[in-house]
């Protein structure tokens, strides 16, 4: 792994205006991803993740600071970043199959390897038999798994991830878990993967950030050294997963509990 960063947040604030009113979503953000680096980003509901996403991906711009991919500050959509929003913005009027295959047609993939990579995304994401269904027609789940193998299919050199699993449920997303580690682990692709999850984060990441409570900057960073390839099936059981689980949750629990307000 190579220590220039691809994407850095340097002192990074944003605010969103409801009419005269400020909400202050992030605050003087400073992180950095490197060259195929997988980072996850923990923090409390309505700390700024999925704003930290919006920003990477060029879609607005930070009221202080700079977002930067790749040394140039990002000012304008970030085409070179994939990106997998919390939301999943599938063309309602197109099946499965072309919203897939859609990102390898503008970028003039010829036929014949468009089908075959849909074959094995199909088969990856288990949406093989639905490729003629609309997205209306899909589950949540599946509607998350479409969105996935969309933007993995193209195979995009940064991966920007919002929850993209939280729809699922637990043992299609560990294998949803085994099958990422499987891809990345290939291409080498860069992440950023947003998530509630600390099993999830753990078991994927190399670096995990913790954001505060909004507004949103880093409370804490650990080093994720469990050993590759992991096992999502068993590697909850290891020793060294749960120190870090615990001291990772020592470092949240406050926020999440005020933000519920338990
Ligand atoms: N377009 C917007 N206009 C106004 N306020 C916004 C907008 N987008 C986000 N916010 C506010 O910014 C804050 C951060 O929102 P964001 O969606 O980034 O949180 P989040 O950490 O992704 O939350 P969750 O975990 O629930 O998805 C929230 O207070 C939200 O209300
Ligand atoms: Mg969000």
């Amino acid at each position: 792994m190579s220590d220039t960063p691809v994407l850095a947040f340097e002192d990074v604030t944003k605010v969103f205006y409801k009419g005269s009113q400020p909400v202050v979503a992030l605050e003087g953000l400073d992180m950095a991803v490197r060259e195929g680096e997988f980072v996850s980003v923990v923090g409390p509901s309505g700390c700024g993740k999925s704003t930290l996403l919006n920003l990477a991906a060029g879609l607005s711009p930070a009221a202080k600071g700079r977002v930067v991919y790749r040394g140039k500050p990002v000012e304008k959509i970030n085409t070179a970043v994939g990106y997998i929003t919390q939301h999943d913005n599938l063309l309602p009027w197109a099946t499965v199959r072309k919203n897939i295959t859609m990102g390898l047609k503008i970028r003039k993939v010829p036929a014949a390897e468009r089908a075959a990579r849909l074959e094995s995304y199909l088969e990856l994401t288990g949406l093989k038999g639905f490729e003629n269904h609309f997205p209306a027609e899909l589950s949540g789940g599946m509607r998350k798994r479409c969105s996935l193998a969309r933007t993995l299919i193209y195979s995009p050199e940064m991966v920007l991830m919002d929850e993209p699993f939280s729809a699922l449920d637990a043992h299609v997303k560990m294998i949803m878990h085994k099958e990422l580690l499987r891809i990345w682990d290939e291409q080498r692709t860069t992440i950023l993967f947003i998530t509630h999850d600390l099993v999830e984060a753990i078991t994927l990441a190399d670096r995990i950030v913790v954001l505060s409570a909004r507004p949103g900057c880093v409370k804490q960073e650990m080093q994720v050294d469990l050993p590759r390839p992991r096992d999502p099936f068993t590697l909850q059981t290891s020793p060294d997963f749960s120190v870090i689980f615990e001291t990772l949750w020592d470092g949240l629990k406050d926020d999440i509990y005020k933000g519920e307000n338990v």
